[in-house]
């Protein structure tokens, strides 16, 4: 039978898919035992989850928590997320406001199914966190990318959003602190998009995982501008924050009436998150809230750090990151495509990175360097990556 063939191309296509096996191909040299590799290519935390949090998810399993649990989770979770968004955002939320949900991946999937109608249109960005396309077509909408142009430092032209609108369109989604970029979009930009939003009557879908995450800015949420509490879906996760990136647990802030909507899809998808997992969130949010901005502090030192360990390669170009966890490299100098970079680099010094292609078009030339590793690692891929230009750039 054939299966939605919206789904095989649901990652942008070859090139994408190009892009991707470079990743996949560091990550079976990982199983493999392959020594001395470097990879950088994966969004993921290199040091494992708070013991407070794990001895919590264990004392509650041991308890006998095995059962189903709410669909938009256990209600003393609800009310600890509820203050955390009140104290670190500073939008006062009450439960009604809140869904928790398996991780952000989810949520965004679920905001797509609670607003959208089939045949909407959504204004969405190149380059975009892949897996937006097939999270948004899920309902049957269609979706347009806006450029996020390099030399505008990845930050959207609102001529460029306005000239992708169309009558059907129902939605955008935005994505500050941004994966693959790093670039915090500027206030005045999200009070434009918020403009163009209240204007034309659109949901913003925002997806605020690396909130916790900004370096020299705090975090601002599209929320807190006015007319927009009641059409903005904000979508949270433990992944990034918490250092819980396998426990699979987010939440959404949204309108009392939104957060009905994805109570259903809710029930529809999923019938509520494992106990266990949601009795650790309340030890994380209670007992270890200390994570969120250790987290912080250690990747701001290895951002300064990376970059530092990168500043003399010859005919790289570095993006400094205003928050999360990556670094975009701008190769165009060496003349090389990012594919065969990538492949070479992996081949020949066992560094593995993205090629910015798996993120959209916008990025060709350009990779994109995870720094979830240790000082000694960054340091040593910044030689290799030295090493590699010297011989092939
Ligand atoms: C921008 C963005 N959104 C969503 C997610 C998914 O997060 P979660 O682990 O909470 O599903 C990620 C994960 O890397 C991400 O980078």
């Amino acid at each position: 039978m054939p299966v939605h063939s919206s789904y095989i191309a649901a990652m942008g296509g070859s090139e994408a898919d190009d892009a991707w096996a470079v990743h996949s191909e560091a990550r079976r040299l990982s199983r493999t035992g392959e020594k001395d590799l470097i990879v950088l290519s994966v969004g993921d935390h290199d040091f494992t989850t708070d013991e407070r949090i794990v001895d919590a998810a264990v004392k509650s399993l041991q308890a006998g928590h095995h059962h189903y649990t709410p669909n938009i989770g256990l209600m003393p979770l609800r009310e600890k997320i509820a203050a955390f968004h009140s104290k670190r955002i500073g939008e006062p939320v009450g439960v009604e406001n809140v869904a928790v949900i398996p991780g952000a991946q989810c949520g965004v999937f679920t905001a797509g199914l609670a607003t959208l109608n089939p045949g909407d249109h959504v204004i969405a960005f190149d380059p975009m966190y892949v897996t937006y396309y097939g999270a948004l077509i899920a309902r049957g909408a269609t979706l347009t990318q806006v450029p996020l142009r390099p030399e505008n430092d990845f930050r959207p032209d609102m001529d460029d959003i306005r000239a992708a609108l169309r009558p059907e369109t129902r939605a955008m989604v935005v994505n500050s602190p941004n994966n693959p970029t790093g670039a915090v979009w500027p206030r005045e930009t999200m009070e434009a998009i918020a403009t163009l939003c209240r204007e034309r009557d659109l949901w913003l879908i925002s997806d605020e995982v690396y909130c916790t995450m900004t370096y020299e800015q705090p975090h601002f949420c599209p929320r807190l501008i006015d007319g927009m509490k009641d059409r903005t879906v904000s979508v949270y996760s433990f992944s990034k924050s918490f250092a819980m990136t396998g426990w699979r647990l987010g939440w959404v802030v949204a309108a009392p009436e939104t957060i009905k909507a994805v109570e259903h899809v809710m029930s529809a998808m999923l019938f509520g998150s494992p106990p266990f997992v949601q009795e650790a969130a309340m030890t994380a949010l209670d007992e270890a809230e200390d994570t969120v901005d250790n987290i912080r502090k250690l990747y701001r030192h290895r951002r300064d750090r990376v970059c530092d360990a990168l500043a003399s390669v010859p005919k790289v170009k570095l993006r400094k990151p205003d928050a999360g966890m990556f670094l975009m490299l701008d190769i165009r100098e060496t003349g090389m495509n990012t594919i065969d970079f990538a492949w070479k680099l992996l081949e020949e010094q066992k560094v593995s990175l993205l090629p910015g292609e798996g993120f959209g078009k916008m990025l060709a030339g350009h990779l994109r360097l995870s720094y979830g590793a240790s000082d000694e690692t960054l340091d040593e891929a910044g030689r290799r990556l030295s090493a590699f230009i010297q011989r092939n750039g």
